[in-house]
């Protein structure tokens, strides 16, 4: 049986080819005000930004500059997280147009994913603070201490055109404003996002999701519903489609279980629909992978019933999966070309079910009327078909 292998050729495939991208030094032509200069800089792999900074091993300080396009009814925001990754935790240095038309600095603790910003000193100490506005482009200056003499700090970064009060206030919560988060390593230089591993769990909880649910499922049903018209074909479809859905399931479950934590790990941030249709899709493939512990004789009176019960919850399965991952990819925003890759893979799959289908019916109907034939139009014909169950079901 080789399907179990094919998940797992599909699976690092993609994981090879879904690592996020630094461009760096893209920075390193940039200039700042006052004679600024800085030892190092790197582009940030989201939001247009770049970080420039030197670090003084002597008293653990780092100067920074963080430089973002922006325009001037905005605010950009930098931050370090001394504790954990992402945004809970963070210290952010804000940089926004204040009521007098003024550029103006401020700092602020961000203890959860909704926090109300006000000027509020950090947990580290800020030695100096500037920001400046030009050309649709801000800078945040900052002399800070590094928090508990780390010379690697896990970083978040923010934009946004969202006030209340004259204060910052939210972001989008999709695309790059969710992924702009890494860790930074002072010394090397090196950006990454090793160490936060909540950027790895995105694209892994993508990747899984979309080859399990969104594409080995659609395959499993369309091996048991068009290779079983084919005598020859008996009982291998039957294995072939128990081998790939069981593989579905089990990467699927490995993906939805990510998809739980990252969950659970942004208290604040739920996106109601997609996590409930997950939920829904693990309750049914659960029951999917059980009821075939139940499944009746077929000749057994309630074969029919478990027949009608599998294929509707299957094809059920298989619409919300398609459904929640391309809810998934409004939330993670991953590029264009991962959504018309999917696209064209299921549209793909889609095709040729369609084919099959005209092709099936017409060996059904062929079937059909040389039965008639033979029994010269007696009430015997059945269909080899549909949720009758089919004469040559195997196993
Ligand atoms: C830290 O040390 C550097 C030189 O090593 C110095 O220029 C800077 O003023 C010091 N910063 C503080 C806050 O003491
Ligand atoms: C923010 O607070 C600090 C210290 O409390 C103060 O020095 C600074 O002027 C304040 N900045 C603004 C913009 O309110
Ligand atoms: C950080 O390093 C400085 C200078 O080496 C030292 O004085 C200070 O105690 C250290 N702080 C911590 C929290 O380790």
């Amino acid at each position: 049986m080789a399907t179990p292998l094919t998940p797992f050729l599909l699976i690092s495939l993609t994981l090879a080819l879904f690592r996020p991208s630094f461009s760096q030094k893209s920075c390193s032509g940039e200039t700042f005000s006052q004679n600024r200069v800085y030892t190092v800089c790197n582009s940030l792999p989201q939001l247009s930004a770049n970080l420039h900074w030197t670090y003084h091993p002597a008293n653990s300080t780092v100067d920074v500059a963080y430089r973002a396009p922006q325009s001037a009814d905005g605010w950009v925001a930098w931050a370090l997280n001394p504790t954990t990754s992402g945004m809970r935790g963070a210290q952010a240095i804000f940089a926004f147009f204040d009521s007098n038309n003024a550029m103006t600095t401020i700092t602020c603790p961000l203890p959860n994913t909704q926090p109300t910003i006000r000027n509020t000193s950090l947990s580290y100490n800020v030695y100096s603070m500037a920001s400046e506005f030009s050309n649709n482009v801000m800078t945040i200056y900052a002399t800070i201490e590094l928090p508990n003499n780390k010379t690697q700090v896990n970083q978040v970064w923010q934009a946004s055109n969202q006030f209340s009060n004259g204060l910052p206030y939210g972001h989008l919560q999709a695309g790059p404003n969710i992924l702009s988060e890494g860790l930074l390593d002072l010394l090397s230089g090196e950006l990454s996002s090793t160490g936060n591993s909540r950027i790895h769990l995105k694209n892994r909880h993508g990747v899984l999701n979309a080859v399990s649910w969104g594409i080995l499922l659609p395959i499993g049903a369309i091996i048991a519903r068009y290779l079983r018209m084919f005598k020859s074909a008996d009982p291998a479809w039957f294995y072939l489609h128990v081998g790939c859905q069981c593989s579905a399931y089990i990467v699927g479950v490995a993906g939805w279980g990510i998809g739980i934590k990252l969950g659970n790990d942004s208290k604040g941030i739920t996106y109601n629909s997609h996590r409930n249709i997950g939920i829904a899709l693990f309750i049914l493939g659960t029951l999917q992978v059980f009821a075939l512990f139940l499944r009746p004789n077929k000749d057994h009176k309630y074969r029919l019933y478990w027949n009608i019960y599998h294929h509707l919850t299957g094809y059920t399965v298989i619409v919300l999966s398609v459904v929640n991952i391309f809810k998934g990819f409004d939330i993670l925003e991953p590029g264009d070309k991962w959504k018309h890759a999917y696209i064209a893979i299921i549209s793909t799959l889609a095709g040729i079910a369609a084919i099959l289908e005209a092709v099936t019916w017409g060996i059904v109907l062929k079937r059909r009327r040389s039965v008639e034939k033979f029994q010269n139009g007696a009430n015997g014909a059945t269909s080899s078909y549909g949720y009758g169950g089919g004469a040559n079901q195997g196993a």
